[in-house]
């Protein structure tokens, strides 16, 4: 159209430089087409470079456009389709604008091409591109929904959403002045739930609470800020809060774990039934999950799931979704010869914790393999839950040695052409390609190594 060749021409005379983003997406509409999607920077004269390298192979683009990126101000979102016949020159494309671009091109594949490994964030920072790919807006209320029919509700819940969806890494978490009507809602869950807290929840649970009620403004006629939460969990296991504005897909909520990043609602249920939600909201995330990622153990098994899950394909990342949803959200664990529940949908839910340890549901030993592949409701009480073992004789709700061991050797099931770790300085993921890495983690550790004899001695 006129106004992409417009937009085109302005952006040609400039200079672009490539981003670290490009991705490759099949059309799903014409299988005789391929589409790619790249991000160009503004600076001088690389549009117009990176045209010309498709000239070179005689590529023809059937279609262009262009759009600012919603992400970077400074940015722009190309999307281009080229015939599927030019599919063999396109990797050597890929690589001609990777290496003379000197940047990582990183491709994504809708229908699953056997050696494409899915995008993944590499930088904490990256984790702002979720913001706009959420599966629904927070403001979009289903008609069952007790708020559905309630226009000061609707707009309330707008008002969340935009503030998560304008979030940015490293801001603080926006303050909300909660309503008196939000304030009781809070104080009916609050109040209800502590009642059973004592004898449903785990130790880590009831060790932590007493901490956020001191720290954080954990009172029945105060919703805590997810800034002041956010700030504490950084304190005790480097976890942080960050608002989202709806429904993130499987893999981009998984990838926000790898980073110790939990993507937290910051809403609040309809008041008129104060103990039901169709959605995850405040008191859930508050209740529920806050106190288990205050515990270090917890905290780590949490993360190792979010890093097996980057770059894995769909079908495992359905299976770490569903191991996920068994312990995180809905797992219970033995405590001597009592079971206990760790799960924040359990601890967010008063109906369902009573309901999870009485006789009704059937309880199975956490077998990752088997669990992996439950099928569960969202919209009711599951009928079957999943019992962490213990090994150790202490009252521990997360049964360090078992869940962690048992989680490596499933993830190690996960194929995934390299390995990676997660740097907490850089709060990058380094993918351990090559000797130099490996090199400087073999030295990290064994100075860690060298720590750890000399304070072994010391305590003999
Ligand atoms: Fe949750």
């Amino acid at each position: 159209t006129t106004a992409v060749s417009l937009r085109l021409h302005k952006l040609s005379r400039s200079l672009f430089i490539f981003q670290e983003t490009m991705y490759i997406e099949e059309n799903t509409y014409k299988n005789d087409m391929i589409s790619l999607i790249f991000l160009l920077k503004e600076k001088v004269g690389a549009l117009a470079k990176v045209l010309r390298i498709f000239e070179e192979k005689s590529i023809n683009l059937t279609h262009i456009e262009s759009r600012p990126s919603r992400v970077n101000k400074d940015e722009y979102e190309f999307f281009i389709n080229l015939d599927r016949r030019n599919t063999p020159l396109l990797t050597d494309i890929i690589k001609t604008l990777r290496n003379e671009m000197g940047v990582t091109v990183h491709e994504l594949s809708r229908k699953k091409k056997k050696d494409a490994v899915p995008w993944f964030p590499r930088t904490i920072q990256e984790l702002d591109r979720f913001a706009n790919q959420i599966l629904s807006y927070g403001a979009e209320l289903d008609a069952d929904h007790p708020g559905f029919k309630d226009p000061v509700y609707r707009a309330r819940r707008k008002e969340f959403a935009d503030m998560a969806y304008n979030y940015r890494h490293g801001q603080p978490i926006p303050k909300v002045t909660y309503t008196e009507e939000e304030k009781k809602t809070w104080g009916t869950v609050f109040r209800e739930l502590k009642t059973l807290y004592p004898t449903h929840a785990c130790y880590e649970h009831n060790h932590v609470f007493p901490l956020l009620e001191k720290y954080c403004g954990y009172q029945e006629d105060n919703i805590p800020q997810l800034e002041d939460v956010s700030k504490f969990l950084q304190t005790c296991t480097g976890f942080r809060l960050r608002p989202v504005a709806g429904l993130l897909s499987s893999r981009d909520f998984l990838a926000g774990l790898a980073f110790r990043v939990f993507h937290s609602t910051q809403y609040i249920r309809h008041g008129s039934k104060p103990m039901y939600t169709p959605e995850p909201d405040v008191c859930h995330e508050l209740l529920g999950h806050v106190p288990l990622f205050a515990d270090i153990s917890f905290a780590q098994f949490s993360q190792e799931i979010g890093l097996a899950s980057l770059g894995a394909p769909d079908e495992y990342i359905e299976k770490l979704a569903t191991v996920y949803w068994f312990t995180v959200e809905f797992g219970l664990c033995k405590e001597g010869d009592t079971i206990k529940a760790y799960g924040a949908g359990l601890l967010s839910s008063f109906g369902e914790l009573q309901y999870c340890l009485s006789d009704k549901p059937e309880i199975q030993s956490l077998n990752l393999e088997k669990t992996a592949v439950q099928k569960y409701p969202v919209t009711e009480f599951q009928p079957v839950y999943y019992v962490a073992e213990s090994y150790l004789k202490r009252n521990s709700c997360f049964h360090k040695s078992f869940c962690l061991f048992s989680f490596r050797r499933f993830a190690s099931s996960i194929p995934r052409p390299f390995s990676i770790r997660y740097d907490p300085y850089t709060q990058r993921i380094e993918v351990l390609d090559n000797a130099k890495q490996l090199k400087n983690l073999a030295e990290s550790i064994s100075s860690e190594m060298g720590t750890l004899c000399s304070a072994l001695k010391k305590i003999e």
